[in-house]
C-alpha cells in the first residue's frame, strides 16, 4: 500500500499468532493451512481469514453454495451485499462492467489497502454476492495472509466481518472463535489486525462518488484525490450498506455515549471506553480499556473493536460509557461505530 502513513506490512507468509486461540478450528496461517482452506472453499465451505481491516469470513465468490453458507453461518440477512476480495488491482477491477476514472484513481493509490469500492457488477457475478443490486464492492486487502490465500485461489473471495450479524467485528483469531464457534470449520491465525476498523466503502457507479461507510482509509484522504465526497445518510430498513444501519456492531451490553469523561458514573460496575489520560479519574472503581493513552487514532481504530468486546466479556461490567473521539480522520470512523453500537 502507498499511504505512507499507514504501517502494514509487506506481503510474505510468516503470520504472527493470537495468543490463547487454542481451539482446534484455529491454526497457524502456513502453507499448509492455505491449502487446506483452498480445498474447503472448493467444497463451498467457509473459513475464517485474516485481513488488515478484521477478520473475515470468506467463501467462494462465485460459488452460490459457498454464499449462501456465509448468510446461514452469520444469520446475515439476504439483503445484505457482500465484499468480493481480490489478490490485486487488475483481477478486482475485472469484475466490474464500467471502471471510471476515479475508481482507477483509489485503486492505484489505496489497494492492497482498506478501501471498498462499489462499481457496476459484470453478469457473472453472483445475484447472492451483491443482493441482487447491479453493483458489485471490490477490495484488495493487504495482509499476508490474505494476499497469500488470494493468490493461490486465483479469484474472487467474498468476506463479511466474521461476527453473527450486527455484533463487534472480531480483530484476531480468538475472536472469530467466539463470535462463530464450531460453525467454521478453519480459522486461520493471521495476529490481530493492524487497522482494525473496517475498510471504507466509496460507491463509484453514480454520478459522485458517495460514502457508504466511514473505514480504514480516512475520507479526507479520498476527497484529496477524487473531490467532494457525498454522505449516505443512514437508514433503518433496508441499507446499502449495513455500515449504515442505526443499530450495528452492537455490544451485549447497553453503551452509553456521554460528552465529557466527568459524566461517567463512578461505579464499579462500569465500563470505560477511554481514550487518552486517564490519570484524572484513577479514583474510578470501575473498568477502563483504553484505546489510546497517548491520544493517537491509528492506535485507538486498531484496539476499538478489542476493547469493546473485553468490556463487554468482562462479568464485572454491567454497562459501557464512551465519550466521542475527535471527529476527523479515523476518529470519524470509529464515532460513527461507537454511535451504531449506542443505539
Ligand atoms: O474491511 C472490510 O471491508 C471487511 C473485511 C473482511 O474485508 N469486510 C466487511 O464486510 O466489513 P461486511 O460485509 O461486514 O461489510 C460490507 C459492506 C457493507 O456495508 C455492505 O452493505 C457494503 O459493504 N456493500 C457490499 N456490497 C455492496 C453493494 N453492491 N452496494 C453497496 N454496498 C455494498
Ligand atoms: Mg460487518
Amino acid at each position: 500500500m502507498k499511504d505512507s502513513n499507514c504501517s502494514i506490512p509487506e506481503p510474505s507468509i510468516k503470520p504472527e499468532t493470537t495468543q490463547g486461540a487454542q481451539a482446534n478450528n484455529v491454526v497457524p496461517a502456513s502453507e499448509e493451512a492455505i491449502l487446506r482452506a483452498v480445498r474447503l472453499l472448493r467444497e463451498g465451505q467457509v473459513i475464517g481469514l485474516p485481513t488488515e481491516t478484521v477478520y473475515g469470513l470468506a467463501a467462494d465468490g462465485l460459488n452460490p453454495a459457498g454464499l449462501a453458507r456465509i448468510f446461514e453461518v452469520k444469520q446475515r440477512p439476504l439483503f445484505d451485499p457482500l465484499i468480493l476480495h481480490l489478490a490485486d488491482l487488475e483481477g478486482a477491477l475485472r469484475l466490474a462492467e464500467q471502471v471510471p476514472v476515479a475508481a482507477y484513481r483509489l485503486a492505484e493509490r489505496f489497494w492492497p489497502g482498506p478501501l471498498t469500492l462499489v462499481l457496476r457488477k459484470r453478469e457473472f457475478v453472483p445475484d447472492l454476492a451483491t443482493s441482487g443490486l447491479p453493483n458489485v464492492a471490490l477490495r484488495v486487502p493487504v495482509h499476508p495472509v490474505a494476499q497469500a490465500l488470494l493468490r493461490t485461489w486465483g479469484g474472487p473471495l467474498a468476506a463479511p466481518s466474521a461476527n453473527r450479524f450486527g455484533r463487534i467485528s472480531p480483530t484476531d483469531a480468538a475472536a472469530v472463535r467466539s463470535e462463530l464457534g464450531d460453525a467454521v470449520p478453519l480459522i486461520l491465525d493471521g495476529g490481530p489486525c493492524a487497522v482494525g476498523l473496517e475498510s471504507t466503502v466509496i460507491d463509484l457507479s453514480g454520478d459522485q462518488p458517495v460514502l457508504l461507510r466511514a473505514g480504514g482509509i480516512p475520507v479526507e484522504e479520498i476527497e484529496s484525490l477524487v473531490g467532494p465526497v457525498e454522505r449516505a445518510t443512514p437508514v433503518d430498513d433496508r441499507p446499502q450498506a449495513p455500515g449504515q444501519l442505526k443499530h450495528h456492531y452492537a455490544p451485549r451490553k447497553p453503551l452509553r455515549l456521554v460528552e465529557r469523561s466527568e459524566d461517567i458514573p463512578s461505579h464499579e460496575t462500569i465500563g470505560w471506553l477511554a481514550f487518552g489520560e486517564t490519570g484524572n479519574h484513577i479514583s474510578f472503581p470501575g473498568t477502563v480499556e483504553n484505546l489510546s493513552p497517548t491520544r493517537d487514532l491509528r492506535e485507538a481504530a486498531a484496539h476499538f473493536f478489542r476493547a469493546l468486546r473485553v468490556l463487554d466479556e468482562n462479568p464485572r461490567v454491567a454497562q459501557l460509557y464512551a465519550v466521542p473521539l475527535p471527529a476527523h480522520g479515523l476518529g470519524r470512523a470509529i464515532n460513527e461505530r461507537l454511535e451504531r453500537a449506542a443505539h
